[in-house]
């Protein structure tokens, strides 16, 4: 079978079969008011089945009140269990999986209904993100907050499972709580949760041992990581590998390799423009919108678009080792699904070009189109604040 055949033919990710090599990355959907999933987000779901993807992510979901980044996001409970089982039956009619992303965001939080408006992280910190919202510092975990966040994750998983998700996705990366225990800059821990690299990955463990004990030895559980948070004393390949290997020998079904840390690099993780004038408009505090105003252009670092922007680092992480691993990252075109297939990636990940054309696998495998009309100028990402994320090419 040649490299573009290979995209197109089902694969196994543990127990389930996928119909072919392409995931919908997790893209927050801004859909889920009040915390509720909504016909909405069932319909964006279902679009992106009929267009051919073999399995969407239902992206950010965190696994309690306290690990939302702010208080419209949807956290994982038995009550809204029957409205996702909704989603998946739309996605399953229409012949794709499902995979729902599950995080905690730890530090990086506006949600002023958490107790004392602290949140909590590896250390001790500001909180730059939740300053002007009035949640101006984290506090280092402790250890009872560590084992009832593993717990959170647990209880989270088994409820999609119930819900009928097809795998669970852990977010590890983008700056997250998991993520924050990885990095060294944000984990200034003397214990046994920070220091060596064994030790920031401990936490991260485990969540992933203890969900497996929920979901099953057949269930598949992918995670997301990251190449570099990139930026100085951030999460650099040489450590993201050792990462990888550790995920591997714990028995992750697969491995979305991405990159970025939101509240310090957040066009790292998709490149190209910055869409400040619609950032400031969707931007509901005052205080903050000022400050974007200002200083966006100065504290939002711009990083130039090319396909396959992660590709280098990835073929690093390809080299050591075996576990299937989804290639992410400006990935637009036939060429790069050939590209990814020909470096050896199970699957592909893609975000805004699903975002711009839902269709688009279907189009490509019926020989009708050979790239997304996506242009990179990300203001998908302001749309996810304003109505629910969408392309404003439509
Ligand atoms: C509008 C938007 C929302 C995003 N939300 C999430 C998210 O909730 N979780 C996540 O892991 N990544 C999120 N990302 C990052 C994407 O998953 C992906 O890593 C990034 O867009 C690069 O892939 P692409 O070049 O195919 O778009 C988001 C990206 C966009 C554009």
């Amino acid at each position: 079978m040649d490299d573009i055949g290979k995209v197109f033919s089902p694969a196994r990710l543990r127990a389930l079969e996928l119909r072919n090599r392409v995931i919908k990355t997790a893209t927050y959907e801004g859909m889920s008011p009040g915390g509720v999933p909504s016909d909405a987000l069932i319909r964006h779901h279902r679009d992106l089945a009929a267009g051919g993807v073999g399995m969407t992510t239902v992206a950010y979901c965190a696994v309690s009140p306290n690990g939302r980044t702010f208080k419209e996001q949807m956290y994982m409970r038995a009550e809204i269990v029957p409205k996702l089982r909704e989603l998946t039956d739309a996605v399953h009619s229409e012949g794709a999986a499902v995979s729902i992303q599950l995080g905690h965001c730890g530090y990086f939080s506006r949600n002023t209904a958490l107790p004392g408006r602290r949140s909590i992280g590896p250390s001790f910190r500001i909180n730059e993100y939740g300053l002007m919202s009035g949640v101006p510092f984290a506090r280092a975990m402790t250890m009872a907050d560590i084992a009832a966040t593993v717990e959170e994750f647990a209880t989270a998983a088994a409820l999609a499972v119930r819900a009928k998700f097809d795998a669970v996705e852990l977010h590890l990366g983008h700056g997250y709580l998991l993520s924050q225990f990885l990095c060294p800059a944000t984990n200034r821990r003397r214990d046994q949760w920070g220091g060596s690299l064994d030790n920031r990955m401990r936490f991260p463990l485990a969540v992933l041992r203890r969900v497996r004990e929920q979901v099953g030895p057949d269930f598949p559980i992918l995670a997301k990581t990251n190449l570099r948070d990139g930026f100085k004393g951030g999460l650099e390949l040489e450590e993201s590998i050792g990462v990888a290997q550790r995920l591997e020998a714990a028995g992750v079904d697969a491995i979305v390799l991405s990159g970025g840390f939101t509240s310090k690099t957040p066009f790292y993780l998709f490149r190209g423009a910055r869409p400040l004038k619609e950032m400031i408009e969707v931007e509901k505090n005052r205080l903050q919108k000022l400050v974007l105003r200002f200083f966006g252009s100065r504290v939002i670092k711009e990083y130039p678009f090319h396909e396959l922007f992660f590709l280098d680092q990835a073929r690093a992480v390809r080299r050591a080792v075996r576990v299937p691993l989804v290639l992410l990252g400006g990935i637009l075109s036939l060429d790069n699904l050939e590209t990814a297939m020909r470096e050896s990636f199970e699957f592909v990940a893609m975000g805004r070009a699903l975002i711009a054309d839902p269709d688009l696998i279907n189009r490509m495998r019926r020989g009708e189109a050979t790239r997304s009309r996506c242009t990179s100028c990300n203001k998908c990402v302001a749309e996810m604040d304003r109505n629910g994320v969408r392309c404003v090419l439509d």
